[in-house]
């Protein structure tokens, strides 16, 4: 598949927002974009399952998600890194925005959902994807970015420049209602 150019696709927010010297500093065979409404087909999913359990819900189910998010504005970034070559997602991260009544209407970025493909990993992909959603989350008035992970993953965030920080507590749904919206 020949590679898209941004102004060929719908993304979900301005391209802008991604710094150039972030850009700048991957290689040229590879590109850094916000997710678009047909990424389904560049394998979003499956650079998704390097991280966890994935289920295809099907292209339409897919592309309501991506309406969803885009419907939120200036909440939702979702970005990947492509493949010119092949026009393949690689990376993917996404930070969303929580706006709070506290710290004079303060905002915090959360860091989710970072994956790279593992044949892609170890070339500073993973740093590339972290420092372009840190930088949209601070030109977006975050007082902070934050974000969840396991042990064995503390090394790379430190290597981004995270700390560790307090803990996370957890309580899944029953599973029979963890998908059936009540409200
Ligand atoms: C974790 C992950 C995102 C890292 O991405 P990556 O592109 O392989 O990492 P990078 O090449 O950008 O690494 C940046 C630095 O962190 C280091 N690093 C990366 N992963 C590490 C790990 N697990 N332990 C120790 N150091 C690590 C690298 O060696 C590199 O160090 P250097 O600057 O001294 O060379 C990637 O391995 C991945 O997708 N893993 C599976 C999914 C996952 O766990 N996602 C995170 C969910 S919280």
């Amino acid at each position: 598949m020949p590679f898209t150019p941004d102004h060929d696709l719908d993304l979900l927010f301005p391209t802008e927002h991604i710094p150039a010297d972030v850009r700048k500093q991957l290689p040229p065979e590879l590109h850094i974009r916000p997710l678009a409404s047909s990424d389904y087909a560049r394998g979003h999913l499956a650079i998704l399952s390097v991280l966890t359990v994935v289920t295809d819900p099907g292209e339409a189910a897919w592309r309501a998600q991506f309406d969803a998010l885009r419907a939120a504005p200036r909440t939702y970034y979702p970005i990947v890194i492509v493949d010119r070559t092949s026009d393949r997602i690689v990376a993917v991260g996404t930070v969303f925005v929580e706006r709070k009544f506290l710290r004079g209407l303060g905002a915090v970025g959360h860091i989710e959902d970072i994956a790279v493909d593992k044949g892609q990993q170890g070339k500073k992909l993973g740093l590339r994807v972290i420092q372009a959603l840190t930088a949209i989350s601070e030109n977006s008035g975050c007082y902070k970015t934050i974000l969840n992970c396991s042990d064995s993953n503390i090394p790379f965030y430190e290597k981004c420049g995270f700390q560790k920080k307090e803990n996370e507590m957890a309580k899944y749904a029953p599973t029979d209602r963890a998908h059936t919206p009540r409200l």
